[in-house]
């Protein structure tokens, strides 16, 4: 698997990735282009033969990160996919200064909130009623050092 920069060549894939993954909530092919040319926000992909089979990007706010749009392609899940693209993304994300990271997840969304939590996030907050689609609660989780809770973390003894 290689782990490397959305670009614009990959936003037919992400694109059809983003519906596959989000349905009716899906961000719009303009919405996408327009992250990635955004220079406050960072979009990496998986790419397995050639394929895109994952993504996701993370926003910037001074010392803070929003992950955004994680979506791994269902016949590739839970084989690390998420894990290692999210790491890759943090250890870019702090050379670029982010010090925190949050996000909002369904609260229903077991695989997600497992997969965040084993990256060392913990939920700090509820935000009522936040998605439609079916209405949900949205948790918000928070992580202030995700180096902490990984394996294989780059220079770790
Ligand atoms: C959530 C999602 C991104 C996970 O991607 P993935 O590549 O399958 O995740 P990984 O294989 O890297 O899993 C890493 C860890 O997350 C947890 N995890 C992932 N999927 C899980 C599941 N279905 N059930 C329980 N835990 C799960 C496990 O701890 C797993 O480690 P393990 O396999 O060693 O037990 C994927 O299911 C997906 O694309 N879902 C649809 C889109 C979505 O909901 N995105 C999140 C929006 S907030």
């Amino acid at each position: 698997m290689l782990i490397r920069r959305l670009e614009g060549r990959d936003l037919e894939q992400a694109a059809r990735l983003e519906r596959a993954c989000f349905g009716k909530a899906a961000w719009s092919d303009a919405a996408l282009n327009a992250a990635l040319r955004d220079a406050n926000a960072l979009y990496l992909a998986a790419e397995e033969n050639g394929e895109l089979i994952g993504y996701c990007g993370i926003w910037q706010s001074f010392e803070d990160g929003e992950v955004m749009n994680v979506a791994v392609r269902e016949e590739c899940r839970r084989q690390g996919c998420a894990r290692k693209l999210l790491e890759e993304l943090f250890i870019h994300a702090g050379e670029r200064g982010i010090r925190r990271f949050t996000l909002e997840v369904r609260e229903g969304n077991l695989p997600a909130i497992r997969l965040y939590e084993a990256l060392g996030f913990v939920t700090e907050g509820i935000r009522k009623d936040f998605y439609d689609n079916p209405k949900e609660n949205a948790l918000i989780m928070w992580c202030d050092d995700p180096s902490s809770s990984w394996v294989e973390f780059p220079g770790r003894e």
